[in-house]
């Protein structure tokens, strides 16, 4: 049994996810199908932008768990935070997974040049109010941004998707989420595209506890009180994921591993910079 954490507004979500990115088409249908089926996942992460939202809806008809166990996240691309534009996107997305209702719908990046994103939330709230959405989040917004959804509209996310893996760790962005009663969800946990897991810290930590290193940051993320949707299409490697709840990180390994900074000395926390490519 995968440990749950409640939103602001309600839902229940367990506190790993299956990543999709990448995963598309019949072959990406049957890795999700055995994620949900074999190893115990019941979060899917999504977007309009993975082009996979019907992939996503093809696992979910095909498993022979019950809808209303899972809980299925899509996101609004940049391009449409119109209002009309948003709502229209939301049903689109429906459509393409052929689903009445997504658990989770964020937009996926503030677009803050464009500076939509405040009727953007308003459109999710409203289709949230239509009950085509149950809960609404966001995905890489820095503090000044959530401020303002809050403040125009009346109504905070429920969850800030960010970047967030042992090479950044996010401390004051994930302290800022607590202190607003938003649930941080890790994006690229295993810090996707970097050699994280082949780390002398990581691969020390985690032959002392005989576990993987994959199962050490994903477990340091569970101890920092985020929630991560891990992407693999390898059955055993899903299953490895979300098999972290057997042991724990003490404190010297737990700031270990939250200090460890890119071979090349570049620390990358706080540099709003990186949410320009999203
Ligand atoms: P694969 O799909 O072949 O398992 P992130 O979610 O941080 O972006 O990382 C995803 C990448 O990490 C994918 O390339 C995935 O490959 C790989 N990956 C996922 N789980 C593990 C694991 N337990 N050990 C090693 N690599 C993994």
């Amino acid at each position: 049994q995968i440990p749950e954490v409640t939103l602001h507004d309600g839902l229940e979500l367990p506190v790993i996810g299956l990543g999709t990115y990448a995963l598309n088409g019949n072959e990406g249908a049957t890795a999700i199908q055995r994620a949900i089926e074999e190893n115990g996942y019941r979060l899917i992460d999504s977007a309009y932008n993975y082009e996979n939202e019907g992939t996503v809806g093809e696992a979910v008809k095909r498993s022979a768990v019950p809808r209303e166990k899972l809980r299925i996240t899509s996101k609004l691309p940049g391009r449409y935070q119109t209002y009309d534009k948003a709502i229209k996107t939301v049903q689109e997305s429906l459509y393409r997974a052929s689903l009445d209702y997504y658990d989770l719908y964020l937009i996926h990046w503030p677009n803050p040049k464009q500076d939509h994103y405040v009727e953007a939330w308003q459109a999710l709230i409203d289709a949230k109010k239509q009950g085509l959405i149950r809960s609404i989040g966001v995905c890489n917004f820095l503090p000044d941004h959530l401020k303002r959804l809050e403040k125009e509209t009346g109504e905070k996310p429920s969850i800030n998707q960010i970047e967030l893996h042992p090479y950044f760790n996010q401390e004051q962005q994930r302290k800022w989420h607590e202190k607003n009663s938003i649930k941080t969800e890790s994006w690229s946990p295993l810090g996707h595209g970097n050699d994280i897991l082949q780390q002398v810290t990581i691969q020390q930590i985690a032959e002392r506890h005989q576990k993987s290193a994959a199962q050490v940051v994903l477990r340091w993320h569970y101890q920092l009180g985020a929630i991560s949707i891990p992407k693999s299409a390898n059955p055993d490697r899903q299953l490895e994921n979300i098999s972290i709840f057997d042991f724990s990180l003490d404190d010297a390994e737990m700031n270990s591993i939250s200090s460890m900074t890119k071979p090349d000395g570049r620390i990358n926390d706080q540099d709003p910079a990186v949410y320009e490519e999203y």
